[in-house]
């Protein structure tokens, strides 16, 4: 799909009003300089108020980046742009007071070496706030996810929709303090299974 259209309506549907209360509450446990990853379209930007000092938010996706430069230029707070992987952030090491994701880890093909990276720029210590969408705890439905990523990653821009977000969060050197998960939005639970909580960065 060609890069406006595609943005378009990456932008539709990641503006649906069920997501904005998910968004506030994420981004309130944010301050200082912030990262965010996977900044899409821009949906967050206009929602980061003080404590947050600035914003440095990446995507490798340029038509997205187009589309979240508007709303960066009417942001509460100054927010800086970057066309870059989560795999290889263009930033030294714990450069970064906190960190945010919403709905982008599922979408990033090598989700470990991204977290690594994260922690990497991280203070020790930072908060990464995130809500996501992942693998859900009933056998059933998880057993539906995996059957379907292989499809789903196809039309739906690389998303999958079985992976393990709190174990991989943690796994890369963070300690998970909050955690709330279900069906916390609209949809099936076999892509509404929610995680949204409250990690930090644990000294290397
Ligand atoms: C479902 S969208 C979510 C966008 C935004 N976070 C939001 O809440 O509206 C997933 C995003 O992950 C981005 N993405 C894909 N691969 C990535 C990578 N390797 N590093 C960082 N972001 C990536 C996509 O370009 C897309 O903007």
């Amino acid at each position: 799909m060609i890069g406006p259209l595609r943005s378009r309506l990456l932008d539709l549907v990641m503006g649906h009003p069920a997501l904005v209360e998910l968004r506030r509450r994420t981004l309130a446990r944010a301050g200082g300089l912030v990262l965010e990853l996977g900044v899409g379209t821009g949906r967050n930007l206009p929602l980061y108020r003080p404590p947050v000092a600035r914003v440095l938010a990446i995507d490798p996706d340029r038509a997205h980046l187009s589309r979240a430069r508007t709303r960066a230029a009417h942001a509460s707070v100054p927010v800086g742009l970057v066309a870059a992987t989560a795999e290889a952030l263009p930033f030294p090491d714990h450069a970064i007071e906190a960190a945010v994701s919403t709905w982008c880890l599922c979408s990033i093909p090598d989700v470990e070496r991204a977290l690594a990276e994260l922690h990497r720029v991280l203070r020790p210590g930072a908060p990464y706030a995130f809500v996501e969408h992942g693998l859900c705890p009933e056998p059933g439905i998880a057993r539906w996810q995996h059957r379907l990523t292989p499809i789903w990653r196809r039309i739906a821009g690389g998303c999958r929709l079985d992976r393990p977000i709190a174990s991989l969060i943690a796994r890369a050197g963070f300690v998970v303090e909050r955690l709330e998960t279900g069906k916390l939005m609209p949809g099936p639970r076999l892509a509404a299974w929610t995680y949204l909580g409250l990690a930090r960065a644990r000294e290397a």
